[in-house]
C-alpha cells in the first residue's frame, strides 16, 4: 500500500517535472540564443534607420543581381550593382562616420567596391559566372560584419 502510494506520488512528480521542463526548456533555449555578444554601435534614431535602409538596399541589390545574372540580363546587373556601388558610399555624413568603429568603416567600402566591380564586369565581359563569384565574395563581407556588430539607439 505504502509502496503503491509512493509510486503514484513519484508518478505525479515525474509528470510535474515533465510539465515544468516543457514550460521552461524553450525559455532556456531562447535565453541562450539571445545572449548577444556582438558589439553595439550607438546611433541616433535617424542614423540607425539610414544604415538599416542601406542594408535593405544591399539585400535587394544582391537578389536582383543574382536573378539577372542567371537570366544573362547584364543591363539589369549593372543598374542594380551601380546603385549600391561607390556612389552610395560617398553619401555617408561625417557625424555618422565618426561614430562608426574602425572595423565597420573598413568593411563598408569593401562591399561598395565589390558591387562596383560587379557593375563593371556587367558592362565589359558580361560573364555571369564571374558576377556570381563576385557576389558570393561580397556576401562573405555581409556575414563577417553581421557577426560582429549590432546597431542600438542612443
Ligand atoms: C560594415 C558592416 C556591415 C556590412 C558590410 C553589411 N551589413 Fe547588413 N547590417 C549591419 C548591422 C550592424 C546591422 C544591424 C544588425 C542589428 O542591429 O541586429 C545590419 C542589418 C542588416 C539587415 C536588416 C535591415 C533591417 O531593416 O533591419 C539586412 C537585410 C542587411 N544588414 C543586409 C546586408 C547585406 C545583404 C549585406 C552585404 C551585401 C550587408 N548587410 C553588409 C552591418 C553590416
Amino acid at each position: 500500500m505504502y509502496r503503491h502510494q509512493r509510486l503514484i506520488t513519484s508518478g505525479k512528480s515525474f509528470l510535474l517535472a515533465t510539465l515544468l521542463f516543457g514550460m521552461l526548456a524553450p525559455k532556456m533555449a531562447y535565453a541562450s540564443e539571445s545572449a548577444d555578444s556582438r558589439s553595439a554601435i550607438w546611433l541616433s534614431d535617424g542614423q540607425r534607420s539610414a544604415i538599416l535602409a542601406e542594408m535593405r538596399q544591399f539585400l535587394t541589390a544582391s537578389q536582383t543581381i543574382l536573378q539577372a545574372a542567371l537570366a544573362e540580363d547584364m543591363a539589369e546587373v549593372e543598374q542594380s550593382a551601380r546603385a549600391v556601388g561607390l556612389q552610395q558610399a560617398r553619401g555617408v555624413p561625417a557625424e555618422l562616420r565618426a561614430k562608426l568603429p574602425e572595423g565597420f568603416v573598413k568593411l563598408g567600402p569593401q562591399v561598395h567596391i565589390g558591387f562596383e566591380e560587379i557593375a563593371d564586369e556587367a558592362v565589359t565581359m558580361g560573364d555571369s559566372q564571374v558576377i556570381l563569384q563576385r557576389l558570393a565574395e561580397v556576401q562573405k563581407l555581409c556575414i563577417q560584419c553581421h557577426a560582429v556588430y549590432r546597431l542600438e539607439r542612443e
